[in-house]
């Protein structure tokens, strides 16, 4: 993203003529971002055998899943759903894990019969699981007990959290393999979302390493995702470089005490894409209220629920009037729901200084590539919008704008 003349462009396209041919909102993806991400992290890790896995759940557009295939990246998926996706972008069923949580019979069934790894994460689903697919491998799903993450949702590790199966029942685990001759090839952690220091990551490796010797028949161990970007342009992103200086030497002295090498595996999610993308929407209303000035546009938290749901801050600007002179104002939605406004916290609404909107111009929500679309709705039935990608100087559209027949009439036929 660029400014030119006062106004935003993509690689010498402009918002506005992005919004005249797609549409408004349109989601707007930079393909050089997301490469530039995944070649960093890659280059980060100077150990071999290594696996990078992006955790699709943060943005499964295809053409997207595609970008990352051709990186080398495997997939982590969390639902049969997410397995569905990644095989029609070109992923093998054994560059496919399934992390999944709570899973019905049907889903682990799905999983056995495309091909696809599964990582279980409950000693009962375990005991399922072997019942019927005694002799296979699976990975296992531990929870070290540490957790982390931008905002309690998103902490999946530690004493709170629904995930993984205790540190403290290796035990327990152990019986069960042996009791249906389950060969455990992995383990996995994945302790949150959004982690800006990398002494919490470390911490929790040492956990899992410590576990992970009473393995015997490993092939990989998977540190999980949760590797976060800075949202904010004061603050500062975790140094990669860093970060996988320490996961290097930390694996390669697990791994001559466990005397083989295997299989170092991260799973990133919103790393790889959020920077990538931007939401932009057209304002449709200025209105001076008792507190505030309210901004409302043609999106709202059905196509980008982070910060109705997290409190999340996302860099807004006026697509249209870029340097214009900042007043106080909030940015809203069209959704009926006073939570609808992208400027704010846990705590409510918050105004922000920006440049003063007027109707027509077109807002610009950054770092909305990640857990934005991915998690949108039809909410107040409200078609989801557009998506293009724009690459070597031109767009392409990646998904088309949804319409009233695709939210009601395929259901229709019950
Ligand atoms: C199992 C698992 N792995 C990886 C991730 C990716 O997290 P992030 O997008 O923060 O990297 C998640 C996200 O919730 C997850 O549940």
């Amino acid at each position: 993203m660029e400014v030119r003349d006062n106004r935003i462009h993509f690689e010498g396209i402009s918002a506005e003529s992005l919004l005249e041919k797609y549409g408004s909102p349109l989601y707007v993806y930079e393909r050089k971002t997301i490469e530039e991400k995944a070649e960093t992290l890659l280059n980060s890790i100077d150990y071999e055998p290594k696996e990078l896995k992006y955790a699709c759940k943060a943005n499964t557009n295809i053409e997207i899943m595609k970008i990352i295939r051709g990186k080398g990246i495997k997939i982590d998926a969390v639902s049969p759903g997410e397995i569905y996706a990644a095989l029609l972008a070109g992923f093998k069923p054994e560059d496919i894990m399934l992390s999944i949580n709570n899973p019905s019979w049907d889903e682990i069934e799905y999983a056995v019969e495309k091909g696809v790894l599964i990582n279980l994460d409950s000693l009962s689903a375990l005991e399922r699981y072997g019942k019927s697919y005694s002799g296979t491998k699976l990975c296992v799903r531990i929870n070290p007990n540490v957790g982390a993450g931008h905002h309690n949702h998103v902490i999946t590790g530690g004493p709170e959290s629904k995930f993984g199966i205790s540190y403290r029942d290796v035990t327990d685990i152990i019986e069960l393999a042996s009791k249906y001759n389950l060969k455990i090839v992995g383990i996995h952690q994945h302790i949150g979302s959004g982690i800006l220091n990398p002494d919490i990551f470390i911490k929790a490796m040492r956990v899992l390493l410590d576990v992970a010797v009473n393995f015997k028949n490993l092939e990989f161990i998977d540190f999980g995702g949760g590797i976060g970007v800075p949202y904010r342009k004061e603050e500062s992103p975790i140094d990669i470089q860093v970060l996988g200086n320490r996961i290097t030497a930390e694996f390669e002295s697990f791994c001559n005490k466990y005397g083989r090498d295997l299989k170092l595996v991260l799973e990133p999610g919103r790393y790889f894409v959020a920077e990538s993308g931007f939401l932009l929407a057209t304002v449709t209303s200025v209105k001076k209220g008792e507190k505030h000035v309210f901004i409302g546009t043609d999106t709202g938290f059905n196509h980008l629920i982070r910060p109705a749901m997290y409190g999340s801050y996302h860099e807004i600007y006026n697509a249209s009037n870029v340097n214009g002179e900042k007043i106080p104002q909030v940015i809203a939605g069209n959704i009926c729901e006073s939570g609808d406004t992208f400027t704010r916290d846990e705590n409510g609404i918050v105004d922000r200084e920006l440049p003063a909107f007027k109707e027509g111009d077109i807002v610009c929500i950054a770092n909305a590539g990640a857990y934005g679309y991915s998690m949108s709705s039809f909410y107040n039935s409200r078609p989801r919008p557009a998506e293009v990608l724009i690459e070597n100087g031109t767009a392409r559209p990646i998904r088309k704008r949804d319409t009233f027949e695709d939210i009601f009439k395929s259901n229709l036929d019950l």
